[in-house]
C-alpha cells in the first residue's frame, strides 16, 4: 500500500500561522506524525509540500501507475484551482481531501471546493487527525477491495 500526502501553499508553515485555527504543531510535526502512523501499520508513506500550483500538478501526476491513494490538503488552492482538480481526475487514484479546519463554518469563500469533484471523501475541521484519518479511509477501502 503506497500513499502520497501532498501539502500545498502555506502549510509549511503550520504552527506559526494563525495559531489560533491551525494549531501550533509545525510541518516537520505533521510529517513525523504520519511517518509513525505510517510505519506502524507497514504503509510506505511519501510526504510532499509545495506553494506552487504546477509542482502540486506535476507530484499528482507522479501517482499515476504507482501509487493507490493520495491524501490532498491543497490549501487555498482548493478554492480556485482547476489545474489541481484536472490532475486528480487524470490519473484516477483514490482521493481524500483534508482540510485541518472547518472550511465550512469559515468564510463563504471556503465553501467552494474544486478538488472535491474528485475526491471520494473530504475531511475538514478534525485538525492534524484528519491526514491519519484520510490515510486509513484509503487503507481499508484497499483491503476491503482485496
Ligand atoms: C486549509 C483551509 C484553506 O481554506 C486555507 O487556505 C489553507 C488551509 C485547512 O487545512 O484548513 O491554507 O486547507
Amino acid at each position: 500500500m503506497k500513499i502520497m500526502v501532498i501539502n500545498g501553499p502555506n502549510l509549511n508553515m503550520l504552527g506559526i500561522r494563525e495559531p489560533a485555527i491551525y494549531g501550533k504543531t509545525t510541518y516537520n510535526d505533521l510529517c513525523a506524525l504520519i511517518k509513525e502512523h505510517c510505519r506502524q501499520n507497514h504503509i510506505d508513506v511519501e510526504l510532499y509540500q509545495s506553494n506552487h500550483e504546477g509542482d502540486l500538478v506535476d507530484k499528482i501526476q507522479s501517482t499515476y501507475n504507482t501509487f493507490d491513494g493520495i491524501v490532498i490538503n491543497p490549501g487555498a488552492y482548493t478554492h480556485t484551482s482547476i489545474a489541481i482538480l484536472d490532475a486528480v481526475k487524470a490519473v484516477g487514484v483514490p482521493t481524500v481531501e483534508v482540510h485541518i479546519s472547518d472550511v465550512d463554518s469559515r468564510e463563504p469563500f471556503r465553501s467552494v471546493s474544486y478538488i472535491r469533484f474528485a475526491c471520494e471523501k473530504t475531511i475538514s475541521g478534525r485538525g492534524l487527525q484528519g491526514y491519519i484519518d484520510a490515510i486509513d479511509y484509503l487503507v481499508n477501502k484497499k483491503g476491503n477491495e482485496l
